[in-house]
């Protein structure tokens, strides 16, 4: 039986990845860039700097803003982006994640959150699910980010969990890649062309029970 479930946030805890492009879409469009849906998927899981870097050259303009101007459009994605979260409540959590969270726990299995986001604490505690987490991973701490398996690594060791007896939770390529790599079994909220067919996968959150981990953990 797995010892530790490591969760990431937007996307999978509740909607908050469509607030990051939000975001995103408008910080682009006041610099002359459109970005769509179908582009956004290269954003998910991706940290702030990486994601504005992806957008300009996107757009065509990787080489057209001194590091003041790149850490100001940054600063000003995110200042939108906190304004929208703060109406984030505990009927924002996705079906199925409460009780999952509740069972796990049940069982004495840690929980850690393995989020690349800066407001991850601050998303929990709108939720009022902070008490159900042994261990945040700081994404501040971490120095490769997803891709990169570095946080998934810090949540299993938050936990006092071997990485290899963790299962680990994402609706990004970027954050299944990252899981893969820090030897977490992997489970994707998503569809099969985005996150690969390789792995156990759910439409939705509501899906996410015990008994499926279970599940899927038995038959690796
Ligand atoms: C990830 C999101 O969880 O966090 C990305 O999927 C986001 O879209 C990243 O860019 C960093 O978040 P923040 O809140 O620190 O800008
Ligand atoms: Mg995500």
């Amino acid at each position: 039986m797995f010892q530790a479930v490591l969760f990431d946030l937007d996307g999978v805890i509740t909607d908050t990845a469509e607030y990051h492009f939000l975001a995103w879409e408008k910080l682009a469009k006041k610099i002359g860039i459109e970005i769509d849906r179908e582009f956004n998927e290269n954003l998910k899981g991706v940290s702030r700097e990486e994601s504005l870097r992806r957008i300009l050259e996107h757009g065509g303009k990787a080489n057209d803003y001194t590091p003041e101007e790149f850490a100001a459009m940054a600063k000003l994605k995110n200042d939108n982006y906190v304004e929208m979260i703060q109406a984030v409540s505990p009927k924002d959590v996705y079906p199925g994640i409460l009780q999952l969270l509740q069972d796990l726990r049940g069982q004495g299995i840690k929980i850690a959150l393995a989020s690349a986001s800066k407001n991850g604490p601050f998303l929990l505690k709108q939720m009022q699910i902070t008490e159900y987490f042994d261990a945040i991973a700081d994404p501040a701490k971490v120095v490769a980010s997803k891709p990169a398996p570095d946080i998934f690594i810090a949540a299993a060791e938050g936990v006092g969990v071997d990485v290899s007896q963790a299962i680990g939770i994402e609706d990004a390529y970027s954050g299944i890649a990252a899981i893969k790599a820090a030897n977490v079994l992997p489970i994707g909220v998503g569809k099969a062309e985005v996150l690969g067919s390789d792995i156990a996968l759910v439409s939705d959150t509501s899906q996410l029970t015990l008994d499926f981990l279970i599940e899927v953990w038995d038959n690796q």
